[in-house]
């Protein structure tokens, strides 16, 4: 069975909360590190790069988590940047460790950015519309561009049946996957929102490196957690009221190895886009 992208549903108010919670826990940082899409930064600087940014340019970096892509868009290609998060904590850590780069951070959330209209030459969104309602989203992003001005998009696609971490509330917000985008619908709905793809590439054997990450970090937790005590529950932090849904070894094991069988066999995936927006495209 396929899904159309018309099957893309309005993510409800707890999967927000709980991708935005999941992202917020040092768990993750701990289990992903601080570049929180698959990819890491090196999918970052290809993005970057093919947008020509000149020094200067001014660019939002929106859901941008601990913030690592805003800082190396700021001193490794000169840009300006504005970087966004909706959760306040996580924005708060990111300017922290920023330091004194040229960086703006601003806690906000998709749809209601603020910024006038025609404020950016470029936008970068990775790993954050899948956890958003697009539409709105994507309009917004598009308000907020000049006009002739890029949309940097890079995101998880799943192109068949649901995977069983789609059911797993904590596996499925760190996968990105608990909203990911569906078959046709990044054709779809950027054109709908007045954009023009004029680059596109597959990142899919990066979710693989990150899994395979994600699971060595994993060993050593459970090692520190067998041998030193840590107590890894805390670690999620106080936000989270779902700390009773840690995954146990087996069920991660089994998500994580659907997760490899879905990357292989296509049905998921993950897709770098350039696309231009507004009267100059
Ligand atoms: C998968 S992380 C990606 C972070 C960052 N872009 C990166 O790649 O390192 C998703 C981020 O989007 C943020 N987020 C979720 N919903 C959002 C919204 N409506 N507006 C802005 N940020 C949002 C989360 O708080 C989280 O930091």
């Amino acid at each position: 069975m396929t899904i159309d992208s018309t099957q893309a549903v309005k993510p409800s108010a707890s999967v927000v909360a709980c991708c935005s919670a999941v992202y917020g826990s040092p768990l993750a940082e701990l289990l992903v590190g601080d570049s929180l899409h698959p990819g890491g930064l090196e999918s970052t600087r290809d993005l970057l790069r093919a947008a020509r940014l000149e020094p200067g340019a001014q660019l939002l970096d929106v859901g941008c988590g601990l913030g690592a892509s805003a800082q190396i868009a700021a001193a490794e290609f000169g840009l300006r940047v504005d970087a966004v998060d909706a959760n306040g904590p996580v924005l708060a850590r990111a300017r922290t460790r920023a330091g004194d780069l040229r960086v703006h951070w601003t806690t906000a959330a998709l749809p209601d950015l603020p910024f006038d209209d025609g404020s950016f030459d470029a936008v970068l969104a990775e790993c954050v519309l899948s956890t958003v309602d697009r539409g709105p989203a994507l309009a917004e992003i598009a308000r907020s561009l000049r006009p002739g001005g890029a949309l940097l998009l890079s995101d998880v696609e799943v192109i068949g049946d649901p995977l069983p971490a789609l059911g797993h509330r904590i596996i499925g917000a760190a996968l990105c996957v608990t909203n990911a985008w569906r078959p046709g619908e990044i054709d779809d709905r950027l054109p709908e929102a007045g954009f023009r793809i004029i680059d596109r590439w597959d990142r899919s054997t990066s979710i693989l490196t990150l899994i395979d990450r994600i699971e060595a970090r994993l060993a050593v937790a459970r090692l520190a957690v067998r041998d030193l005590g840590l107590d890894l529950r805390a670690l999620i932090g106080p936000s989270a009221t779902y700390t009773d849904e840690i995954p146990t070894p087996e069920l991660t094991r089994e998500l994580i190895e659907s997760v490899r069988a879905a990357v292989r066999d296509g049905t998921l995936r993950y897709t770098a886009v350039v696309a231009v927006g507004g009267d100059a495209a």
